[in-house]
């Protein structure tokens, strides 16, 4: 390879040396502020104004004039333009009343006349010249850029930011403000409108940094490894699926290395971990999806995170900031262009605030896999939930059980998956499912990501640095060498064990239905104001060994999805006062039910027993961050 990679640079040179005269500049587009809100403005201008316009004089004195583009549509000559841009910022957080001062009325319409005086400048457009509606900046030679707002990231939830740069290709984005952390620009929701070929035009999408994205490295949350390989020449296939759905990437986002599960703070040596907005501000984010749970708990601007779960890296984020997020059932998607885990285990999901955008997120990332559905088992099994009210969140867990039993005609039976398997489990099995599972994970993703990421990287990194190794944190090397220490044939034994449980909780625990996909639902408790501080010296990492609940779904293949019911209150050690963290529930249901999932979902808000997620120090009732709210 070094061999290789020599003649090739050689080439380059040669080839690139006698052209080095027509270097161009490159335009990156500018930054500016408008009464004190930052915007980044592309390189490309969206349309131009002809002729000498009494907006265009404003401009040629101003450098770059704010305006608001409206379209008057109607057959009439009495549209309020400044009524229409009075509704702008209601549904959209670019547009400030200081883009109010110039309108540009794109008239539309057969009748409509042109009208101008200093504030309102009319011109008949026909309707495919149209832009837009929205703010946007004019130029004195008629140029009109589009706004994208910038915003900081305080949770130090972004490995980088980046803005579309031609096509389908991205770069990172070329603005910071304030804040000590990167700058995310995001476009005014008015430049976008969903259909049902574009069903996410316009939303908002951060992305896990194990996804490659066209014209960006990916780093695995490993520098080594964003330093040593080449920008991403293609989007990973979950990627492209949301980018043709018409979603705006806005940047790549935090994992633990190599999706290993890491815990705040000292595991994270490479990327320091993100912040958990909730309560007191110094919980864990949990791992691995953290720079999607941080940000979608944080930024009521960001609308949709993409992860991934392979053990729990999409439930645990999704949890502790009070999230909706789902694992779906395995193989819902392909993950070409997705660093692995363990294949058979790997899956790719969202965490987000909105239970409404998730389902629709879903059906563009999983097309013909999922269909959602609305006829539902009446019967519930529970696991793990509280009989009476004795901790914070007790009333929470068991109102939202008496409300969705209420809703679906259903009973409830309390269930034991350890002690069904020890009635039922299948001949030649040890009756323990805890001894019998213990290794399953552990192995697997140990061993597959030795063969699938470490070996590769080692190689191509010594080539690279004179033999030299990489470094790599201590949770990702604890793990790799626990794969070492077993044979080869270790991988085809526990995958051999994990396809029994897979077989014997297809049948015993959620088995398919006809009518309602699933025989039952499975309910149990997510998270209860679950405490860990990122502030704590936490023992050296050992071997994920054993089994729980949250260990079924990856090992059995189908859906496990959290639904943030509320929050509960606790004692922070931080701050020694009362605070609150989220209180939520997972729910399973057989395999391949995810759409029936999302149906009872919609449903549950509909009946207003599920609600939007919010932003900020509580999942229920916003607010500021709590340090940046102290600060002020
Ligand atoms: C411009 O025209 C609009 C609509 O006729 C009117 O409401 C507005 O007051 C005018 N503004 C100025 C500065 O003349
Ligand atoms: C309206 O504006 C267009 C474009 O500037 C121009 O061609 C047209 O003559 C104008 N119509 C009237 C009635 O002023
Ligand atoms: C999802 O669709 C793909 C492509 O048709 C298919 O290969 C895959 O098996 C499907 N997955 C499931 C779980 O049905
Ligand atoms: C629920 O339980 C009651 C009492 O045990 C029983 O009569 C009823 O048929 C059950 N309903 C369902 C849907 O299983």
């Amino acid at each position: 390879m070094p061999g290789d990679m020599g003649r090739l640079i050689t080439f380059l040179t040669l080839a690139v040396a006698p052209r080095i005269w027509a270097a161009t500049v490159q335009l990156t587009g500018q930054t500016v502020y408008l009464a004190g809100v930052a915007y980044y403005l592309p390189p490309t201008p969206v349309t131009t104004i002809q002729g000498n316009t009494a907006l265009g004089q404003k401009a040629l004195k101003e450098g770059l004039l704010p305006i608001a583009v409206v379209t008057d549509d109607s057959e009439d000559s009495h549209f309020d333009c400044q009524s229409a841009v009075s509704k702008f910022s209601a549904v959209d957080d670019v547009f400030t009343e200081a883009f109010a001062g110039s309108i540009y009325v794109q008239a539309t319409g057969s009748t409509a006349s042109n009208a101008t005086n200093s504030t309102i400048y009319s011109v008949n457009v026909a309707a495919n010249a149209a832009i837009p509606e929205g703010p946007y900046f004019l130029s004195s030679s008629g140029e009109v850029y589009e706004a994208w707002r910038l915003y900081t990231d305080f949770a130090g939830a972004f490995t980088e930011t980046l803005v579309g740069a031609n096509g389908d290709t991205f770069g990172v984005l070329p603005a910071n403000i304030a804040g000590q952390q990167l700058a995310v620009a995001v476009p005014s929701r008015l430049y976008y409108t969903k259909t049902a070929e574009k069903p996410l035009a316009g939303v908002r999408l951060g992305i896990k940094d194990i996804y490659d994205v066209a014209g960006v490295r990916t780093s695995n949350g490993n520098r080594a490894w964003y330093h040593l390989y080449p920008p991403a020449t293609a989007n990973a296939l979950p990627v492209q699926r949301l980018v043709d759905a018409g979603a705006i990437i806005v940047g790549k986002m935090k994992t633990s290395q190599f999706a290993n599960g890491e815990q705040a703070t000292a595991d994270w040596v490479d990327y320091h971990s993100p912040f958990n907005p909730r309560g007191d501000g110094y919980q864990d984010p949990s791992s691995s999806s953290s720079g999607p749970g941080a940000a979608a708990g944080s930024y009521p601007w960001l609308d949709l995170t993409l992860g991934s779960d392979t053990g729990g890296s999409i439930r645990g984020p999704s949890e502790v900031q009070g999230l909706y997020g789902n694992r779906p059932s395995h193989d819902l998607v392909a993950l070409d262009g997705t660093m692995p885990l363990s294949p058979p285990l790997d899956t790719a999901g969202f965490l987000t605030r909105d239970p409404l955008l998730w389902a629709e997120a879903a059906k563009a990332l999983y097309l013909y896999n999922v269909t959602i559905s609305h006829s539902y088992p009446k019967q519930i099994k529970l696991y793990g939930f509280p009989k009476k009210v004795s901790e914070p969140g007790d009333d929470l867990l068991l109102d939202f059980v008496s409300k969705i039993t209420a809703y679906l005609g259903a009973n409830t039976t309390n269930y034991d998956v350890e002690r069904s398997w020890r009635r039922t489990h299948p001949a030649n099995t040890n009756p323990s499912i805890s001894d019998y599972l213990n290794l399953i994970y552990p192995i697997l993703i140990s061993k597959n990501q030795v063969d699938l990421v470490r070996e590769p990287f080692y190689e191509d990194y010594a080539a690279a640095h004179d033999g030299r190794k990489p470094f790599v944190d201590p949770v990702s090397l604890a793990r790799w060498a626990f794969g070492d220490s077993f044979p080869e044939s270790a991988v085809a034994k526990q995958n051999a064990r994990r396809e029994i449980f897979a077989d014997w909780f297809a049948e015993h625990g959620l088995a398919p239905d006809p009518d309602t996909c699933s025989d039952s639902i499975l309910l149990y408790v997510g998270s209860q104001a679950s405490i860990n501080y990122r502030n704590q010296y936490i023992s050296a990492p050992v071997a994920p060994y054993g089994f729980g609940i949250s260990r079924v779904s990856p090992f059995w293949g189908g859906p496990d999805f959290v639904l943030p019911i509320g929050q509960a209150s606790y004692r922070s050690e931080i701050t020694k006062h009362k605070e609150f963290l989220p209180v939520t529930v997972d729910i399973m249901a057989a395999r391949g039910c995810d759409g029936m999932i999302f149906g009872l979902v919609q449903d549950l808000v509909e009946q207003g027993i599920l609600e939007p997620s919010v932003a900020g120090q509580s999942n229920v009732g916003g607010g500021e961050v709590l340090f940046k709210r102290a600060s002020q």
